[in-house]
């Protein structure tokens, strides 16, 4: 294991029953990337993150965060994870929301009212504060989402999905506050489906029916098959054959 290494998968298989779905996955991802997890719908992105976040078990393999093999508790703290569908309280405010999740990480309540007001603001939702969740539209719902997995300023970030339902210029300056983190020394997994916002990404892991199948920056990706958008490479890395 490399010292510059955030996070680390090292050959990790998963089984639901008999069925694998994943397939000896091995990646690494340096402090301080935007790491970029793509591929069709099925592929198996939100059952990795769901391991390297502590909520999965694999079947085999080993998986390291900070330095530690997951899954570990103690962990937990410096990990912010943003599920695919929302866990919210709908009957509950935007800020009891946030408060509720706060109070699971021990953090004080000085500190909980100024991380409110901070994250509140950087996804855009300082003015429903209030406003109970069940009141949200679908995006609202995926900001606040997002507000609570940084409420606890993690040192590691995943995100599975985060923009879904966000328009193009919200998901903008959320993807600028993403690079600000990564400044901060903030380490950052997403997965996405869309390749605007692939091509924003450091580095780059393609997935297909549970095996990596392709890795690097998004110009190595590129180049490596000679095409001239993420859109191109994964089309072509989805569609060729893949040899088991
Ligand atoms: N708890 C579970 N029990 C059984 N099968 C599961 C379970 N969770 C996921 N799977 C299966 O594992 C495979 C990978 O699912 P996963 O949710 O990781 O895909 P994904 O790439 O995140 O897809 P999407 O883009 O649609 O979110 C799918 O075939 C799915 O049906
Ligand atoms: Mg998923």
């Amino acid at each position: 294991m490399n010292n510059s290494d955030c996070i680390v998968l090292d050959k990790v298989n998963k089984y639901f029953g008999n069925k694998q779905v994943l397939k000896n996955i091995s990646f690494n991802v340096p402090y301080g990337c935007i790491f970029g997890l793509l591929g069709p719908s099925g592929c198996g992105k939100t059952t990795t993150v769901k391991i390297i976040s502590g909520i999965t078990e694999s079947s085999s393999g080993d998986t390291f965060v900070l330095g530690e093999k997951m899954p570990k508790l103690l962990l937990m703290n410096k990990i912010g994870y943003m599920a695919q569908s929302d866990a919210l309280y709908s009957d509950m405010s935007a800020a009891e929301n946030l408060a509720f999740f706060a109070s699971l990480y021990n953090m004080d309540s000085k500190e909980v009212k100024k991380r409110l007001i901070e994250v509140m603001d950087l996804v855009n939702l300082s003015d429903h504060m209030n406003k109970p969740v069940k009141a949200f539209s679908g995006g609202m719902k995926r900001r606040l989402s997002l507000a609570m997995s940084i409420i606890h300023n993690p040192k590691v970030l995943i995100l599975d999905e985060p923009t879904v339902g966000i328009d193009p210029l919200l998901r903008k300056s959320i993807w600028n506050e993403l690079y600000k983190m990564t400044s901060a020394g903030v380490t950052i997994l997403v997965t996405t489906h869309v390749m605007d916002e692939a091509e924003k990404c450091h580095q780059l892991a393609m997935m297909r029916d549970g095996l990596l199948i392709a890795q690097g920056s998004p110009a190595e990706l590129q180049k490596q098959i000679g095409v001239k958008s993420i859109e191109e490479a994964f089309i072509y890395y989805g569609g060729g054959e893949i040899e088991e």
